[in-house]
């Protein structure tokens, strides 16, 4: 199958949507963290609305990039820019990871809080800073191609395929 030569505005929307339910993930955080701290000393726990705003965001992003690879995996992407280079691999590499993350970062959430599994909160609560760090570099390099190569790369998340 020829990859597209564009994003679809359901592969757009789905990456913004994705990136804003991000935020409140790591902004409201400390009532899911205090709620799973007496889950675990206690056994049960009242979901507090501060677990609410971390567990509906969490799931609908489990939910939605379920959607986004089912898209990825049947209908493509386009190419990565450019000519293959370490670069180029690392932004594919970077791309991959973050769907990887944005899977076992739900999948540990929803093992702790539902199953009461101290271990999969301890991954959960690690593997956030390298969701951290990749999503930084992410953003860096698609800055870096909006205004130091000025190749408009930033275009293929706002103009969808004709
Ligand atoms: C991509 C989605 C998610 C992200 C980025 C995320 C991010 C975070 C962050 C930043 C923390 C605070 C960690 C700390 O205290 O240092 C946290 C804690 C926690 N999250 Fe999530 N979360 C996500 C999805 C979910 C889901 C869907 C659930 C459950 C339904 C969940 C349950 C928890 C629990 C139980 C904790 C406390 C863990 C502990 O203190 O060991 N998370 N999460
Ligand atoms: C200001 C924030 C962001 C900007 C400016 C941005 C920009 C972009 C651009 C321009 C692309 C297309 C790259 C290409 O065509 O080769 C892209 C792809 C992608 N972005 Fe973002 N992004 C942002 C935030 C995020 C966040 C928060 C995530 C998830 C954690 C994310 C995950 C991805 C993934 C996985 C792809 C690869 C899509 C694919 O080809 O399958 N992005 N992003």
């Amino acid at each position: 199958m020829p990859a597209p030569q564009g994003y679809s505005r359901t592969q757009i929307l789905l990456h913004w949507a994705i990136a804003a339910l991000l935020v409140p993930q790591f902004l409201f955080d400390d009532g899911i963290s205090g709620a799973f701290r007496t889950l675990m000393k206690e056994g049960s726990a009242t979901t507090t609305t501060g677990a609410w705003v971390h567990i509906v965001p969490g799931v609908a992003i489990f939910v939605l990039v379920l959607w986004r690879l089912a898209l990825r995996l049947t209908r493509g992407a386009p190419e990565a820019p450019g000519e293959p280079s370490l670069q180029r691999t690392a932004g594919i590499v970077v791309h991959w990871l973050l769907y990887a993350l944005l899977l076992i970062m739900p999948v540990t959430g929803m093992m702790a809080w539902f199953g009461a599994i101290g271990a999969a909160g301890e991954v959960h609560e690690i593997l956030q800073n390298l969701l951290l760090v990749l999503i930084g570099l992410h953003v860096a390099a698609a800055l870096w191609h909006q205004f130091g190569l000025k190749d408009n790369l930033l275009n293929r998340m706002r103009q969808p395929e004709a």
